[in-house]
């Protein structure tokens, strides 16, 4: 299979964790190498479904390396619970799970500041997770963090921790927030601590041999493109580099050593959180709400959703050099009459053919929509190309073309087998 990064090519929640799990099969090795416990990433397997959030969507298939890199962010708590969790299913992760010894770690002063600080903004909250991601990676730019290799520590976790705790009960405070206790945070974590040492390695040494062997590696992205620090719509993004380069960065193998990038995208467009979303529809929003459809993986919140949006993907192509896709839900839209396509935006009589920067402008583009005549036929049994209705593979054919990238995957359901292939 070679070294394959997979992205997210729109705001997160493209159907990453299924089409990760489709594509472990043919993986040795499956790396999470940015962002923390925000993520969702569902796989269903049979009738059970998983949602995984830190742990590598790859642990669900036997004898498959999992890690988790360097770019991370971990709640070692959470972490824990996943991984007990996991093992109520039967999924064992002793063995094969390995974490980054330099990780940053996510603690609960993290996320009562990221509360907090919505709080604060009122109106203009991002709508974050709450899971504390963006103070953590604060910290972590800040130097002023603590990493997994810290935690395994004892004597010099306590010392660390102490000192975190103080001062950041300091602006706890200053906010009207409830100080934390450095004993009961001491306790959980030096537990959790004790738990996860085993796993914990230098990663960057272990991806290395499997790279020396030929090993075939499949970097799981977390989050989506437009949630990208630097190339989403900020300030509405999550705190690490969702793009390609994060898959390097945050795992310590190098650009040469990677061989192609996947971009993941649904057949239409989903945001959860605040910030601008140009082909925004009610319409959409309410057929697939409806159909008990695009609820969030890990805050249960109701996702909003839009016609596709080729703006978006097209850069999505251009900042992650994505060479195939895979669009997911494409039976979401199986009763539409006729489905929208985002193909340029519009502010007055200037035409945008990319996604503009600032926020003020994004959030008065218009979208302009060609329109695809509906295929209004099942699709979820559908497993060979061929079967598709014409309707179908004339839309998909589109929008890969509008994308820039060469359709390899279709989906037309959650399971495994609801995949088609080019
Ligand atoms: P991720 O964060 O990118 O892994 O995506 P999530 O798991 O948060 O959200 C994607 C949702 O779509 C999950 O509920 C998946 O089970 C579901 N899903 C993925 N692909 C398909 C598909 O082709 N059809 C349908 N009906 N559901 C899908
Ligand atoms: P997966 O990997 C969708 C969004 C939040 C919020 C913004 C910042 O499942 O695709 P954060 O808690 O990261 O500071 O929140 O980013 N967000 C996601 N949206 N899917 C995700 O992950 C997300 N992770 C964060 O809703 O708008
Ligand atoms: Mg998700």
């Amino acid at each position: 299979m070679a070294n394959t990064i997979l992205v997210g090519a729109q705001w997160g929640d493209e159907g990453k964790g299924k089409i990760i799990d489709v594509l472990t099969e043919q993986a040795d090795v499956v790396v999470r190498t940015q962002g923390g416990n925000n993520a969702g990433h569902t796989v269903f397997i049979g009738k059970q479904k998983y949602v995984l959030h830190l742990v590598p969507s790859g642990i669900l298939r036997k004898r498959k390396l999992c890690v988790v890199g360097n770019g991370v962010v971990i709640d070692p708590v959470s972490l824990v619970a996943e991984i007990d969790g996991l093992r109520q299913f039967g999924v064992k992760c002793e063995g094969n799970l390995f974490i980054s010894e330099t990780a940053h770690l996510v603690f609960p002063y993290h996320r009562e500041l990221d509360a907090q600080r919505e709080i604060l903004k009122g109106k203009n909250k991002i709508g974050t997770t709450k899971r504390g991601i963006g103070p953590a990676y604060g910290d972590k730019a800040a130097r002023t963090g603590a990493r997994m290799i810290d935690l395994i520590n004892p004597p010099r976790f306590e010392e660390v921790l102490r000192n975190k705790i103080k001062e950041n009960n300091e602006i706890l405070k200053a906010f009207g927030a409830k100080p934390l206790s450095f004993k009961k945070v001491h306790a959980a974590y030096r537990a959790a601590g004790d738990r996860l040492k085993p796993f914990v390695v230098n990663t960057v040494v272990l991806l290395h041999e499997a790279v020396r062997q030929q090993k075939d590696i499949l970097f799981e992205g977390a989050q989506g493109t437009f949630l990208d620090l630097d190339h989403g719509t900020y300030p509405f993004v999550t705190s690490s580099n969702t793009t390609a380069g994060g898959a390097c960065t945050g795992s310590g193998v190098p650009p040469h050593r990677m061989d192609r990038v996947v971009g993941v995208m649904k057949a239409y467009t989903t945001r959860v959180g605040e910030g601008p979303l140009p082909t925004e529809s009610a319409e959409i929003a309410d057929m697939l709400h409806a159909m008990g459809r695009e609820f969030g993986a890990t805050t249960g919140r109701a996702r909003r959703c839009g016609w596709f949006d080729a703006v978006a993907t097209r850069q999505a192509t251009m900042v992650n050099g994505i060479d195939e896709l895979a669009i997911t839900n494409v039976d979401g839209l199986d009763t539409l009459e006729v489905i929208k396509a985002c193909v340029g935006y519009r502010i007055g009589t200037r035409r945008y053919d990319y996604v503009p920067n600032d926020i003020e402008l994004l959030s008065k583009c218009q979208p302009i929509y060609a329109e695809f005549p509906g295929w209004r036929r099942p699709t979820h049994d559908t497993r060979h190309w061929k079967e598709l209705p014409a309707r179908a593979r004339a839309y998909l054919k589109a929008i890969a073309e509008l994308t820039g990238a060469r359709l390899a995957i279709a989906s037309v359901g959650p399971a495994r087998e609801q995949t088609i292939f080019l």
